[in-house]
């Protein structure tokens, strides 16, 4: 069976690797799924890095990937949530970069017909972040404000539906050329942050402030944006405490919890998709080939075209 391992950290071209590797035994509570497709993550992009290899030390050589989707070919016994040929959306604590994976069928589950493979791979962490975000740890009220800066992005345009959804206002900011894209998911604002700084526009509007850029960067304009005594949600690190104790209000990193059940929160993604609700914009479909691999890691180093890069086995 084919995977693409890293071999070690540092560059994508010099680490990663193609490999064989021996299918593992499908365990209680486990089934293994042949993955059709697979999304690229930032997160991905940061382990190999080494950038988080304090926290998260790996072993070499380590599988790569979150997010994917395919189909079961095995169950264990005492397995009934899904069975053999259902299509699947899958996530995975690693291993989706490749052909096969081994894995809690708690982590998986069917997709619709319409659904193609590389809407359910490219749906997984930026959805189920969004999901959890929202429904875990926000406790919105329908009069509610929310800033969405990075509204572009993975979990950006995941977050805009779903508060779209709830008939939550929102405001946005992402880049002039993403306009068009942001607008469609059903913002009541928008402004481009390389034009204007979006502070200038809605400083002390939002009740809640969410921080999705790439790194969390736009810090300081966020707690502009959020009213006093309001809510700062970052998804990476927080702004420095000399600028939050500029602002009086409740300053939080997202981490996703063990009590969040991804099952709650694909059933939740499904049907609004199912409804219509709920799209998975996509940059780029590809053969999921190293070169492809590799590439896809260099494009995320960088400041890629909105949408995921999602690579499909045959
Ligand atoms: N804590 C968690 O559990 C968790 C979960 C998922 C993701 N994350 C993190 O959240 C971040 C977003 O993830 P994603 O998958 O949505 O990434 P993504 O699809 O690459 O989106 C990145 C967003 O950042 C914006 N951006 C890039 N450069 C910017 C700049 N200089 N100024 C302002 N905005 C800029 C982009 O806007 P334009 O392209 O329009 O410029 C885009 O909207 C990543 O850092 C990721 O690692 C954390």
């Amino acid at each position: 069976m084919r995977r693409f391992a890293m071999t070690d950290y540092g560059e994508a071209p010099a680490v990663f690797k193609e490999i064989s590797a021996e299918p593992r035994e499908v365990t209680a509570g486990h089934i293994r799924v042949a993955i059709k497709a697979f999304g690229i993550n930032p997160y991905d992009v940061a382990l190999r890095s080494g950038k988080m290899k304090e926290v998260r030390t790996l072993k070499f050589p380590y599988v790569p990937g979150n997010d994917g989707a395919g189909i079961v070919t095995e169950t264990s016994a005492d397995v009934d949530s899904v069975k053999i040929g259902d299509r699947v959306v899958i996530h995975t604590v690693g291993g989706t970069y490749g052909e096969e994976v081994v894995m809690p069928a708690a982590k998986a589950a069917k997709i619709p017909e319409k659904m193609s493979w590389a809407e359910a791979a490219g749906m997984v962490t930026t959805g189920l972040t969004a999901y959890n975000l929202l429904n875990h740890l926000l406790d919105l009220q329908p009069t509610d404000t929310v800033m969405v800066q990075g509204a572009s992005g993975g979990v950006g345009a995941s977050l805009l539906q779903l508060l779209h959804e709830k008939g939550i206002r929102v405001l946005a900011s992402a880049s002039k050329k993403n306009e068009e894209k942001v607008r469609k998911l059903g913002v009541s604002e928008f402004t481009a942050y390389d034009e204007t700084d979006p502070a200038e526009k809605f400083e002390n509007q939002a009740d809640v402030v969410i921080d999705a850029t790439k790194g969390s960067i736009q810090g300081e304009t966020g707690i502009r944006i959020m009213k006093e005594g309001g809510r700062y949600i970052a998804l990476n690190e927080l702004p420095d405490l000399a600028l939050r104790q500029k602002k009086e209000g409740f300053y939080e990193s997202y981490v996703p919890r063990k009590e969040y059940q991804d099952k709650e929160a694909f059933s939740g993604l499904l049907h609004a998709y199912e409804k219509g609700l709920f799209t998975i914009p996509i940059a780029e479909e590809l053969p999921a080939t190293l070169d492809h691999v590799i590439w896809a890691h260099q494009q995320l180093e960088g400041h890629p075209p909105a949408g995921k890069i999602v690579l499909l086995n045959k």
